[in-house]
């Protein structure tokens, strides 16, 4: 047994509110104007510690994770693999998880489960592999858009699998119980997949035979999965490129892993310290996997400045952020990785809000994803949407307002505008932010910023409903 921790809280409340009774409902109350300072490190990335927990039902045998962030998704992952039979035992740190099946006999992801947390679809490639059976409630859409699992299941499908959907439940089966290896396209019309990629790769390791996927998702958290899966005895070559060739084998063992850092986390306290004017150290950070940010931020005129030395690993670096007092403007385009991630666009978009001219965001891997747009409007920022791109008009000022957050990535974008802004801001419905960041009012507190986290009702309840 487990201690409970902060994230079995969140976890609780982010059920509840979902769920038929309600529940409390979190809000941040930001005092804008203050400048960061110190040193933060940055967490186990949730990305890849979600389908490196699924990884544990490929095998009888116990996998450890490291550094896995505390996290209310990280927890309803765990309440998922509890129900599918995977044990977790307890480990000397809330951020390291021991997994182990101890009953294969349920293969179950039910609805209550997967309409919170999308990631849940990664159960599906690990179950039909091991076990030759799953049932996975198909995920509906979200705040970012509709996100179809049609390239999930065709991967599947090529690896020999009969799916079909019944009840809203994909139902999927290996015929006589194994998969078989295939040669498969896997891009689709917004380009690659990665958690369709996490899938095909980890069911595509216990087939018989040779598997190659085209147009895999390049991502770092596929590179991570599939180390951990090479641990575990997979023969995975060509992870981070868009051609992954597995060998399957028979069987897969246990492994320790350790997950690498959150390059989104670590792109947000970057836009953090440049929001603020401020000076934040980050140990722990991926720079190798931030490429394509780095350089929208130096446009701007940040300086992300590496110490450490050249034998310093690119992906665990430390790194110290300043800034020009006046940003500059800049444009970006998100794209499948090693591209700008869409899952820093509406933290960078806050960013821009606050340079000297126009700057130019377009969004290319979830067209829908600009709900930030127009709270952020209500602080003062010009933006003028137009299909997939906003034109930024940089202000002198943001002024704190009443904002919702609507998911976890628009939520960060708010804070960073709150941070910034002249004044008081409340943002409201932060579990979606508690879903990817772990006690970031409190990390950014500790370098400086004045958050405080009150319940909604205290402060007499959202301003719209959502
Ligand atoms: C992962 O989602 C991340 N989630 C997302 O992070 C991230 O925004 C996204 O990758 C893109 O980088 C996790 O890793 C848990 P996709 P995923 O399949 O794998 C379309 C965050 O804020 N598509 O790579 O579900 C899809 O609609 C989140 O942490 C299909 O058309 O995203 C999108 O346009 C949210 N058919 C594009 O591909 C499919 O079968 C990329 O989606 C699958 C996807």
């Amino acid at each position: 047994m487990y201690d409970r921790t902060r994230a079995d809280e969140v976890g609780d409340r982010f059920l509840a509110t979902y769920g038929p009774h309600g529940g409390r409902m979190d809000t941040f109350l930001i005092e804008g104007g203050r400048r960061l300072s110190g040193t933060l490190r940055v967490h186990g990335s949730k990305n890849a510690a979600l389908p490196l927990l699924t990884a544990a039902l490929l095998t009888d045998e116990a996998v450890t994770l490291r550094d896995v962030p505390d996290l209310a998704d990280i927890r309803n992952m765990v309440r998922l693999l509890g129900e599918l039979g995977c044990e977790r035992i307890a480990g000397p740190q809330p951020t390291t998880l021991t997994l182990k099946v101890h009953d294969a006999s349920q293969s179950h992801a039910r609805y209550d489960i997967v309409r919170t947390m999308r990631a849940s679809i990664s159960a599906l490639g690990p179950l039909v592999a091991k076990r030759g059976y799953a049932r996975v409630s198909m995920p509906g859409g979200c705040a970012i858009g509709e996100r179809p699992v049609d390239l999930h299941l065709r991967g599947l499908r090529a690896l020999g699998a009969d799916i079909v959907l019944n009840g809203g439940d994909i139902v999927a089966r290996a015929p006589r119980g194994r998969l078989q290896g295939a040669k498969m396209f896997l891009g689709g019309q917004f380009g690659s997949t990665v958690l369709g990629t996490a899938n095909v790769m980890s069911a595509a390791t216990l087939a018989v035979g040779t598997t190659v996927i085209e147009s895999a998702a390049c991502e770092p958290e596929i590179v991570d999965l599939a180390n951990l899966l090479n641990s575990m005895g997979a023969r995975i070559t060509g992870a981070g490129s868009p051609r992954v060739t597995i060998q399957g084998v028979d069987a897969l063992k246990g492994a320790d892993h350790t997950v690498i850092p959150d390059r989104i986390e670590a792109g947000t306290l970057m836009c953090a310290a440049a929001i603020t004017n401020g000076d934040l150290v980050l140990e722990n950070c991926p720079l190798d996997a931030l490429m394509a940010a780095r350089e929208v931020l130096s446009a701007a005129g940040v300086h992300v400045t590496e110490a450490g030395g050249p034998s310093a690993d690119p992906m665990r670096a430390v790194c110290r952020v300043t800034c020009e007092r006046v940003l500059r403007p800049a444009e970006f385009t998100t794209q499948p990785h090693p591209g700008f991630p869409t899952d820093l666009q509406a933290q960078f978009m806050t960013l821009l809000t606050l340079a000297d001219g126009n700057s130019i965001v377009t969004e290319r891997v979830f067209p829908e994803r600009f709900l930030h747009v127009a709270e952020l409007s209500r602080m003062g920022a010009r933006l003028l949407r137009q299909g997939a791109t906003v034109v930024v008009q940089g202000v002198r000022q943001l002024v704190g307002a009443p904002v919702m957050a609507s998911d976890l990535r628009a939520s960060a974008g708010l804070v960073l505008a709150g941070m910034a802004a002249q004044g008081t801001t409340i943002v409201h419905r932060v579990y979606h932010l508690d879903r990817g960041y772990e006690r970031l009012e409190e990390r950014l507190c500790g370098v400086g910023a004045k958050i405080t986290r009150v319940d909604d009702k205290d402060i007499g309840g959202p301003a719209t409903e959502a």
